[in-house]
């Protein structure tokens, strides 16, 4: 335990002026107390960083823990189930089936349905203008079919030489329902519908008020997306998304987390999720867009949310979306604009350089553990713009728990020894003096 936390605040790094403060670690240097401000923390986001069994997911939970003294809001994104310790007003979820019977979390769904509009371009990647034109279209009128089932027959609609009066007044009269966001559709229609939306805008000069007869071109073009959509919306690892069972879905339980105030941590442990088919950096990124569009709507100023994620180099991939029409690009966004909003993102990793530049350039603290590969510590020593040789030299030769904390109003870095947390995550190496046997010989 550091010297100084019970005998009250130290002097040379303490949070100044500040009521609510985070006991953090103990200085290398003095062995002094090393206590930080969650403005000096979060301000300009967090980073927490270090090579496999530096000490990261240790100093995630020792921070959390602190937060949490505060009646903080953070959500955890936990890509192993290693946080299920955390207690202390934390309610914890998991997503996809639980393949464990002591998994003591409430399984949760993000059911297509709850995702917005960007989410589902998102996985389903339109990649021309009239693939993008044909799937808005098609998500359009199956969300007015939702509304008005007689419209249609078995749930599509044919446009293919039929007048338009119809379809056209039903659109206006519902536009106002047919705009909000909780608006459902039956996605199970989508690739006929995109498909039965290939068609001439016009029956001729004369006839405009019809739709005209299939266009060859666009239903050839819109053939990629049609499969694509059919192949995702069938794929047994996105069956969570697509078939939804029952149960409360993850957005409920982040509202729980910003009104009810014994919750201060919802952790939301991705675990049982497939790491195929950008399961995971979908479902993440439709976490970080909704709290996203909480903020943008001015929910979380009175709550301001800390976003923490673990091994965030497995979600925010940098490059991975380079060529795709519709990036996942909601952290991005939040590292931008999300401060003004309430909303902050710590992202621990063991590969700095994976993470966007975007949101790495917007990081303004650091506790950077041991780093061996030269390629991470030049990553931070480009993003944080504070080190020199000594301090890159030192990253390397870190222990357990050691790190060199950066940024956070200080203007050089510090080493620390990061303070243990109450309940450390559970994420022991194989124990083999335990699981392993001596082979002996028969002759022995
Ligand atoms: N602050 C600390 N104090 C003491 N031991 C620590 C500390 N941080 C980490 N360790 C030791 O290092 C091990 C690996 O830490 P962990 O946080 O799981 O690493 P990482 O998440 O970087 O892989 C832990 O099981 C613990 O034994
Ligand atoms: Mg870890």
């Amino acid at each position: 335990m550091c010297p100084h936390e019970q005998t009250g605040p130290c002097e040379r790094y303490m949070a100044r002026n500040k009521d609510i403060a985070l006991t953090l670690a103990t200085s290398l240097d003095d062995l002094s107390c090393v206590t930080l401000s969650p403005e000096e923390v979060f301000g300009r986001h967090c980073a927490i960083v270090g090579s496999s069994g530096s000490g990261k997911s240790w100093s995630v939970t020792r921070l959390i823990e602190e937060c949490a003294k505060h009646r903080s809001n953070i959500v955890l994104l936990d890509a192993t189930g290693e946080y299920e310790p955390l207690a202390g007003g934390t309610f914890h979820i998991h997503l996809g089936e639980a393949r464990r019977s002591d998994c003591s979390s409430l399984q949760a769904t993000i059911p297509y349905y709850e995702l917005s509009e960007a989410d589902l371009f998102s996985i389903f990647q339109p990649s021309s203008a009239t693939q993008w034109m044909k799937l808005r279209a098609a998500i359009k009128t199956l969300r007015l079919l939702q509304l008005q089932p007689g419209l249609g027959s078995h749930g599509t609609f044919i446009k293919a030489q039929k007048n338009k009066s119809s379809y056209d007044q039903s659109m206006s009269r519902r536009s106002t329902e047919l705009e909000r966001p909780d608006s459902i559709f039956n996605i199970h229609r989508l690739p006929l519908q995109i498909e039965l939306e290939c068609v001439d805008p016009i029956r001729s000069q004369s006839e405009l008020d019809c739709w005209g007869g299939v266009n060859r071109e666009d239903l050839s073009e819109c053939l990629p997306l049609i499969n694509r959509v059919e192949d995702t919306i069938k794929a047994p690892e996105l069956a969570g998304i697509f078939h939804p069972p029952e149960g409360p879905s993850a957005f409920e339980a982040l509202e729980k987390l910003i009104t009810d105030h014994a919750v201060s941590v919802l952790r939301i442990s991705m675990e049982f999720l497939p790491s195929t088919n950008r399961v995971r950096e979908i479902i993440a990124n439709a976490l970080a867009r909704h709290l996203l569009s909480l903020g943008r709507a001015g929910i979380l100023r009175g709550r301001p949310v800390v976003l923490v994620i673990d091994e965030a180099h497995q979600i925010l991939r940098a490059n991975a979306d380079q060529f795709a029409h519709r990036p996942l690009e909601a952290f991005q966004v939040i590292a931008k604009e999300g401060r003004k909003y309430g909303l902050t993102l710590c992202v621990a990793t063991q590969r700095p350089r994976d993470i966007p530049e975007d949101i790495l350039s917007q990081i303004g603290t650091f506790i950077a553990h041991r780093l061996i590969a030269s390629t991470d510590r030049s990553a931070i020593e480009h993003a944080s713009g504070a080190m020199d040789d000594s301090h890159l030299t030192c990253l390397a030769t870190l222990g357990p728990g050691e790190a060199l904390l950066l940024g956070a109003g200080m203007r050089d870095p510090r080493r620390v020894k990061l303070l243990a947390p109450s309940c450390p995550p559970r994420s022991l190496g194989p124990d083999y003096q335990k699981t392993w046997r001596r082979v002996t010989a028969p002759s022995d």
